[in-house]
């Protein structure tokens, strides 16, 4: 096991709605190590990108609130960290790229312009030099005709060629830990691969830990070494690529595999999990996929399961036909 750069325990972010309370991640607990990518995978609405947001300081507040947990990046727990440290934190240490680029780019902005400054927050380096490091990285990333592009504003730009900007701007601040929401889900397969392989050289060619959520367990085979499986707001299963993959333990972790197209057998139709993820917090006591479950008894109604460690070696679940 490596060294924990990323440490998660125990988080609870909240939303106060008119409905109420909604515990949308609810006591989470994961770690990312030096150098790895750790994939997270659920169905929409299990609390991905709300802890994604709860690590870098980005929850909308109102109506979210983180009420209890750290985040240990380092030595420091970034819960507490104020938001001039958390404006530090993203630019340098910890950077994220989202589903849509649009939205952490700025449109009044030309690409030059926020490639630079992130540079030069960086390195402090002079304009000139900035701009040279900005039209290399854009190069990198595979951006055609970087000179001009960098006087180009985000609209002009095509998603794919959006999404390598993100990229640029990630490797731009050197961080030591990416987090990627989505990063392909809305480009086409070709633009995927390329964005994945860059997010590969980046992670190996510069150590850069990443925390990859996606919805695609195809993509988490091939990039990942560990994956979390979210479910309403809880972590259940915890393992490598290699144990989640071949030896799923909690049912939904076997649904969800279950759910990939397999080329190979004759299988007519997509299996898909009946039932649909219940709103966080719905579900009191007891398991909260215990209403969708197939092997539901007694217990799972009146006792919530913890994440445990449960057969080979660091896998964790947190289901009752595992523990005692
Ligand atoms: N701004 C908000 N106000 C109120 N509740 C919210 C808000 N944002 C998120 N939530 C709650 O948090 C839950 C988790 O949302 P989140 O966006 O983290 O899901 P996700 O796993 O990223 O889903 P997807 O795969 O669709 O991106 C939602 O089901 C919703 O109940
Ligand atoms: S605890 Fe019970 S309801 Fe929950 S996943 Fe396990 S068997 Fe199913
Ligand atoms: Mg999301």
């Amino acid at each position: 096991m490596g060294e924990t750069i990323l440490e998660v325990k125990g988080l609870q972010t909240h939303f106060f709605t008119d409905d109420g309370e909604i515990p949308a991640v609810n006591k989470v607990d994961f770690h990312v190590d030096k150098g790895e990518v750790l994939g997270i995978v659920g169905e929409s609405g299990s609390g991905k990108s709300v802890t994604s947001l709860s690590v870098m300081g980005l929850v909308p507040k109102p109506p979210g609130k983180i009420v209890g947990g750290e985040i240990n990046f380092k030595d420091e727990n970034l819960v507490n960290a104020s938001e001039k440290r958390m404006r530090q934190i993203r630019g340098n240490e910890i950077a994220m790229i989202f589903q849509e680029p649009m939205t952490s780019l700025n449109p009044v902005f030309t690409i030059g312009n926020q490639l630079i400054e992130a540079i030069r927050l960086h390195n402090k380096w002079d304009k000139k030099k900035a701009k040279a490091r900005a039209v290399e990285i854009l190069k990198l990333v595979g951006l055609p005709r970087a000179e001009e592009l960098i006087d180009e504003y985000p609209h002009q730009l095509s998603g794919g060629m959006r999404q390598r900007v993100m990229i640029a701007m990630a490797m731009a601040c050197d961080p030591e830990v990416l987090i990627a929401d989505e990063p392909t889900t809305a480009l086409d397969v070709t633009i995927q691969a390329q964005i994945l392989e860059l997010m590969k050289d980046l992670n190996k060619n510069r150590g850069t830990a990443i925390m990859l959520i996606t919805h695609d367990l195809g993509v988490v085979a091939e990039m990942c070494q560990r994956v979390a499986v979210m479910y309403s707001g809880n972590i259940v299963e915890e393992g490598t690529v290699k144990q989640i993959f071949k030896e799923p333990k909690h049912p939904y972790t076997v649904g969800l595999i279950k759910s990939v197209p397999d080329m190979t057998s004759k299988r007519e139709r997509l299996y898909s999990i009946p039932g649909s993820v219940q709103k966080p917090g719905s579900i009191k006591v007891g398991c909260p996929f215990a209403p969708r479950c197939e092997h539901a008894f007694d217990r799972c109604v009146s006792e919530t399961p913890a994440l445990l460690e449960a057969g080979d070696e660091g896998q964790k679940v947190s289901c009752w036909l595992h523990h005692d």
